[in-house]
């Protein structure tokens, strides 16, 4: 197994992004949502990474178990203070088994759109309820469709314009495919880098988790409990076993 789209190259910088989610506050609201339904029990992190939420979920005293395909991600998790002390099993967290039964399984930082198939994704709640203890709960971060962004007649979304560097998304309504791109411009020269996803709607990621076994319990704009409307652009799910 290779590291997919999370190689050496990605893994060496990742964690310099400049996105919200490694603003200190969003990382704090992410790991207090996390603990509040970990309780006594212990956390799977499906996609751990570099353990963004993992390190500091684990620092609170919740035990911390978790799946990813890179080896790269994980050597970098590893190196961090703490690091040692989670249990990291590689593997396709749709079908990766590991020992333990947990309160809590997350899924955040739009990951689910890793699984780039519908039947893969519904292997990935499938694989999350098996983990759960009766109770426990799947929670997931994740985009709501940009559709609403797309000019008509067009597929693609730009999200970065910059003077050397452009990124932008490009979408497939037929298929749910879609891309997120990127080109960058280095000393004259040009890089382009295009990692697919699936995108998937809030009913439909519902539907997955009835399958699943589990039902709807909270659905949130964002990790602060923000009330999620027509207009947020993502959404925090949890779905519980009974
Ligand atoms: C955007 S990063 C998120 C990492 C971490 N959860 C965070 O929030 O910072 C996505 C991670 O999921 C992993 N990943 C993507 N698809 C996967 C799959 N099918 N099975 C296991 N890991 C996967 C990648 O290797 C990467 O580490």
């Amino acid at each position: 197994m290779d590291d997919g789209y999370f190689g050496e190259d990605v893994a060496a910088t990742y964690d310099e992004s400049e996105a919200s989610e490694f603003e200190p506050a969003v990382v704090e609201s992410t790991v207090g949502f996390l603990a509040g339904l970990a309780g006594d029990g212990a956390a799977l992190e499906l996609g751990i990474g570099t353990g963004r939420i993992a390190l500091p979920l684990a620092a609170r005293g919740v035990p911390v178990h978790g799946i990813d395909l890179s080896r790269a991600m994980v050597a970098r998790l590893r190196a961090k203070p703490g690091g040692d002390a989670i249990g990291v099993t590689i593997g396709d967290f749709a079908t990766t088994t590991v020992p333990g039964k947990f309160t809590v399984a997350y899924l955040v930082f739009n990951t689910i759109m890793n699984l780039t198939t519908q039947a893969e994704q519904v292997a990935c709640f499938r694989n999350a309820a098996a983990h759960l203890e009766p109770g426990g709960c799947f929670v997931v971060e994740v985009g709501v469709p940009a559709l609403r962004q797309l000019p008509p007649g067009q597929t693609v979304v730009p999200f970065r314009v910059g003077a050397t560097s452009w990124a932008y998304d490009v979408y497939d309504v037929a298929t749910q495919a879609m891309s997120s791109n990127y080109v960058d411009v280095t000393g004259g020269r040009g890089a382009f880098r295009s990692i697919p996803f699936r995108y998937v709607w809030p009913s439909e990621l519902d539907l997955m988790a009835e399958l699943a076994g589990m039902r709807l319990r909270e659905r949130w704009a964002g990790w602060a409990r923000e009330p999620f409307t027509g207009e947020s652009r993502k959404h925090v799910s949890v779905w519980q076993k009974p």
